[in-house]
């Protein structure tokens, strides 16, 4: 029998894509969003008595989802699918997401909340505060976390450089468009480059590989342990940026931009995410 959840708000952060959106909050971009509950249900007086916690567990839809897979391939540790229940994959039979946030304030129906792995526009359906002695136990176990977090736990096995041009490119970004996705993709690389299908790394050719960043792609070469970033590009083709109805492709007009100044970066074809 199918149940009706219905959202009692929606998130809004400057978190336009997924990638912006960190692996859990921890590893957000967005120091702070907002949750505006709807008008008209009583809301402000479900609010009554919360702003005394300090965190709350968002539960909410992973509304740009497509579909749900039984074994899942995680972005952290080796190439290995696990069951989607052994995860916090977005795919999942009922895409329900559950996260903490450190609660910073409340107006009205509006709350004010710390760093999330949420996008924006994220429909919300409950809020709980988080209580230590009810929610916390940090001495559990695991499971296959522990084993890729003890074999992670050393220094990245990779050096990353990046190239005067995509250094440029970085820079035109942040500094025209306040986009910097630079710090995150150095993590990743610094990491694990090899090819990852979650993780967006594709090898394009024999020397070359390319990551997925939101709706930027990055180029690079692997020589030995030293990771070097050649280009940025945006992740669509010229093609797709100017159809009509693409309009809401994420930074769809810092990518035209970004082609205007550099127009052999142009992708060949649309990036496989969903943003
Ligand atoms: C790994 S999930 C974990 C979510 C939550 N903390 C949990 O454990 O259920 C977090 C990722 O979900 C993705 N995401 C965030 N908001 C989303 C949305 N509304 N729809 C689909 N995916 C989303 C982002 O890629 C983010 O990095």
């Amino acid at each position: 029998m199918p149940l009706t959840l219905h959202p009692i708000g929606y998130l809004r952060t400057r978190q336009q894509v997924k990638f912006q959106a960190g692996h859990q909050p921890s590893a957000a971009t967005e120091e702070s969003s907002i949750l505006e509950l709807l008008p008209g249900c009583g809301y402000e007086d479900a609010l009554r008595d919360l702003a005394g916690f300090e965190r709350i567990w968002l539960l909410w839809w992973f509304h740009r989802n497509e579909g749900w897979r039984p074994l899942v391939l995680p972005p952290r540790g080796p190439v290995q699918r696990r069951g989607v229940f052994s995860t916090r994959s977005p795919h999942r039979p009922n895409p329900l997401g559950l996260t903490p946030v450190p609660l910073l304030g409340i107006t009205g129906r509006t709350l004010f909340v710390g760093a999330c792995d949420l996008v924006d526009g994220t429909p919300i359906f409950d809020l709980k505060p988080y209580v230590p002695s009810f929610d916390s136990f940090p001495a559990s176990r695991a499971g296959w976390i522990d084993e890729v977090d003890a074999a992670m736990s050393g220094p990245p096995q990779f050096t990353v450089t990046i190239s005067p041009l995509a250094e440029e490119q970085g820079k035109w970004l942040r500094e025209k468009w306040g986009i910097d996705f630079t710090p995150r993709m150095v993590e990743l690389l610094a990491r694990d480059p090899s090819p990852h299908r979650t993780r967006r790394i594709k090898r394009r050719t024999p020397t070359h590989t390319e990551i997925g960043c939101g709706a930027w792609l990055a180029v690079f070469t692997v020589i030995e342990k030293t990771v070097t970033v050649l280009s940025l590009k945006p992740a669509y083709p010229i093609t797709f940026l100017m159809r009509q109805g693409y309009e809401d492709i994420p930074d769809r007009d810092a990518q035209v931009a970004f082609l205007a100044v550099w127009p052999s970066q142009s992708s060949i074809e649309p990036p496989a995410f969903s943003g």
